[in-house]
């Protein structure tokens, strides 16, 4: 907690220094104002009442002339005020702009597939190899193929790069050498915007926004009629719960949905999911323990929307994917096994030791 606090301390030091700054300077004009206007009328109360009783000057004349510094102090301190505002809005628009111009470096192409080409072509991952910036290797020559209409179910241990794996076909990171096909062509030259609107993603942690509970489904199609959120989010399991809620559709969820369980949240973005109807739904399970419920409602969602598209599942219960049409096992930047449930489980391997583990047949 300390650590956390001292980073985000460091960061804000920076806005709050531009800040500081616009604040001295506000800060130091107003007094000097004020003073200019004291010594001022000072000035004018003492040399224009001596000219006065010497008779150089009307009475009328000398008020005029002490009302009028009078006068100038407010549009004088309102002015400094403007200033003052003038400087804080710099340093925010600056800090803004900032991050508006954090320069993208991906490079977009112009293919742009027709839905039902993109349903049926297979998604080719070839000789890949990837590693983040300056960490060691995740893929190294890694292959797969993943034929339209089917459930591919990825396991592996902990920072294996299954979330690696998913991000590289949404492009939020590209491969160093090879590349991944989709449609025949390379990823990188998909239109970024067919390119994702053609997946639908359920992260591992699930993004949610502080809106209500219909507008976070609606996300996933902003022109989906009524009748298709409500049966989206049955499909995806959560309209019992909603139906229990006060409020109902406009309950609203909090910063990050932290209104909501984690097993709420998952079932939300499931049917945000479902509601966009991608050819290929990318499901990373979420690492953290849910009730037998919850995860048999995940298994009953993940059947009924994975029937007519091609899934992508991360899993870390590996009852989710047991019926996949395909398991693969990632261990060491490689594809160590393939194959089935049944298969995997015959071949003796890491999969079937990993089984063993979770359904508690070993000793
Ligand atoms: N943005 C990043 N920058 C640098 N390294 C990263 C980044 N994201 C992940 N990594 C590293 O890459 C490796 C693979 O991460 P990844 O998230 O793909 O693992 P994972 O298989 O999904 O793990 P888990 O089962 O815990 O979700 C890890 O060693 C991780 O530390
Ligand atoms: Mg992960």
């Amino acid at each position: 907690e300390e650590m956390e606090a001292s980073r985000v301390e460091e960061v804000s030091n920076e806005y709050r220094n531009a800040n500081k700054k616009a604040i001295r300077l506000s800060a130091a004009f107003v007094p000097l104002i004020r003073m200019a206007i004291l010594c001022g009328f000072t000035a004018t109360l003492l040399i224009g009442g001596k000219m006065t009783l010497d008779g150089e000057m009307a009475v009328g004349a000398y008020s005029v002339l002490v009302f009028m510094t009078q006068r100038l102090l407010w549009p004088l301190t309102r002015l400094g005020e403007t200033f003052d505002l003038y400087q804080r809005a710099m340093a925010s628009s600056n800090r803004i702009l900032d991050l508006i111009e954090t320069p993208v470096s991906l490079i977009d192409g112009d293919f742009d597939p027709k839905r039902k080409d993109v349903v049926q072509s297979s998604i080719k991952f070839e000789d890949c190899t990837f590693s983040y910036p300056g960490r060691e290797v995740i893929f190294s020559g890694l292959n797969l193929e993943i034929t339209p209409g089917s459930t591919v179910g990825v396991v592996g241990a902990t920072g294996a790069g299954k979330t690696t794996l998913l991000r590289m076909m949404l492009r939020f990171c590209d491969p160093i050498s090879g590349k991944v096909e989709w449609c025949g062509k390379g990823l990188e030259e998909w239109k970024l915007e067919s390119l994702r609107s053609s997946i639908a993603l359920v992260e591992q942690n699930v993004t949610l926004f502080p809106a209500t509970i219909k507008e976070n489904i609606l996300y996933g199609k902003p022109n989906a009629s009524d009748a298709e959120v409500e049966e989206a989010a049955k499909v995806a399991e959560i309209s019992g719960f909603i139906d229990t809620l006060p409020e109902g559709w406009s309950t609203l969820i909090g910063e990050g949905g932290k209104r909501l369980s984690g097993g709420q949240r998952q079932r939300l973005a499931i049917a945000r999911a479902i509601i966009k109807d991608a050819p290929l739904l990318i499901l990373d399970e979420a690492t953290s323990a849910v009730d037998n419920e919850t995860e048999a409602a995940l298994q009953r969602s993940i059947q009924k929307i994975s029937n007519d598209r091609t899934t992508l599942i991360v899993a870390h219960r590996l009852s989710t994917i047991r019926n996949a049409d395909e398991i693969i096992v990632l261990d060491n930047g490689k594809i160590v096994e393939k194959g089935t449930h049944d298969i995997l489980l015959n071949h003796d391997g890491v999969y079937a030791k990993l089984w063993s583990v979770q359904t508690g047949s070993m000793t």
